[in-house]
């Protein structure tokens, strides 16, 4: 039998809008403040979409970074997945708008829905395609602009998010022990009604506005990331002393520090970038581990371990050998 062709992790790629705006910006608008923001979830600024951004724009940004890391061409990508709950039109699918921009002629793209939890799931499908022979080189792209979904007036949730992609590049025949070491992935659509934003086209009447019950989506967060770290580390016979780098989902700082401590993990192992970024959702986990690969902290062969959670509720981990 021949053995499992794990997919390598190449290259990483990151786009930030050039707009930000800081809480005390923010509490001109609504009623809070930077001290509120800033103790109930670490979140500090967020990066806003111009009007002449999109998903599918800054997907390709951060898309075409990730092939210049790995001094890999468009012309050779085999698939493109974009994990997105922003996605700028019905269809077609924003990988597939990806695919224009980058002026690839061949391969398939498609989107996963998976709201924060995207881009685990994207990458878990990446991870599957490569093992199966489907393809060999992966684009897995997290890319949203969920400021064009909150209601900002609402002051529960119009703090928390901001715009952005992030890629990653993935390519077959990872050395023995390395590449993506497993992925783990989980839904319950019972809880629906904590984290949802209504209005897709199979329902009239509704606002298209993001609605969460914070305080019942941070109970399920600490409970199931947990399920999920032990899982991923378990599958792998691994412990968290093992674990270099945690590149978590970025919503609330007290959420990452709870699974830092979990895990034993310094803070100076935890990539962090919620502070400046807020939550860009599926485009929160490839954001942060491109900003620690681009700074040096993550290095070749270092084990990282990935959690998301997000509306459905959907949540998942990840463990990868760079
Ligand atoms: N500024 C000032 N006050 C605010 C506020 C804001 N932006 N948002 C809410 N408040 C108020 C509330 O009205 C409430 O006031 P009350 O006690 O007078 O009713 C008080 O602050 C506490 O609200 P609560 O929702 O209980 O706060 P919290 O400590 O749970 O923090 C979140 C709220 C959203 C930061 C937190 O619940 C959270 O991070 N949840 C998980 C979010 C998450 O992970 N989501 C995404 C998954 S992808």
């Amino acid at each position: 039998m021949s053995a499992i062709c794990r997919a390598r992790l190449t290259g990483v790629g990151g786009y930030l809008p050039r707009q930000v705006i800081t809480n005390a910006e923010l509490a001109q608008k609504v009623d809070t403040s930077d001290e509120w923001i800033k103790t109930r979830t670490g979140i500090e600024q967020r990066h806003i979409a111009s009007e002449d951004e999109t998903t599918a724009s800054m997907a390709a940004l951060a898309a075409q970074r990730a092939l210049e890391q790995a001094g890999v061409s468009s012309k050779e990508i085999d698939a493109v997945i974009v994990a997105t709950s922003t996605p700028d039109k019905v269809f077609p699918a924003v990988a597939v708008q990806v695919q224009a921009l980058l002026g690839m002629e061949k391969g398939f793209g498609f989107d996963v829905s998976a709201a924060c939890s995207g881009f685990i799931f994207a990458l878990a499908t990446a991870n599957s395609l490569i093992q199966s022979g489907s393809a060999k080189k992966i684009l897995v792209i997290g890319s949203e602009v969920f400021s064009r979904l909150l209601d900002w007036n609402d002051r529960t949730t119009c703090v928390l998010f901001g715009d952005g992609a992030g890629a990653v590049l993935l390519e077959s025949g990872a050395e023995d022990g390395q590449g993506v070491l497993s992925t783990h992935l989980h839904s319950d659509g019972r809880t629906g009604d904590l984290l949802y934003v209504d209005g897709g086209v199979g329902c009239a009447g509704t606002t298209q506005q993001l609605k969460m019950v914070g305080r019942e989506v941070f109970r399920h967060a600490v409970v199931k990331l947990s399920q999920a770290v032990d899982e991923a580390l378990e599958s792998n016979h691994l412990t968290g002393e093992d674990v270099k780098w945690l590149v978590p989902h970025q919503a609330n700082l007290r959420i990452i520090e709870g699974m830092a401590k979990k895990l034993s993990l310094p803070s100076d192992r935890v990539v962090v970038t919620v502070d400046r970024h807020a939550n860009t959702s599926a485009a929160s986990i490839p954001l942060a581990l491109n900003e620690a690969v681009q700074d040096g902290r993550v290095q070749k062969n270092d084990l990282v371990l990935m959690e998301a959670l997000g509306g459905g509720l959907t949540w998942g981990s990840a463990l990868i050998r760079m």
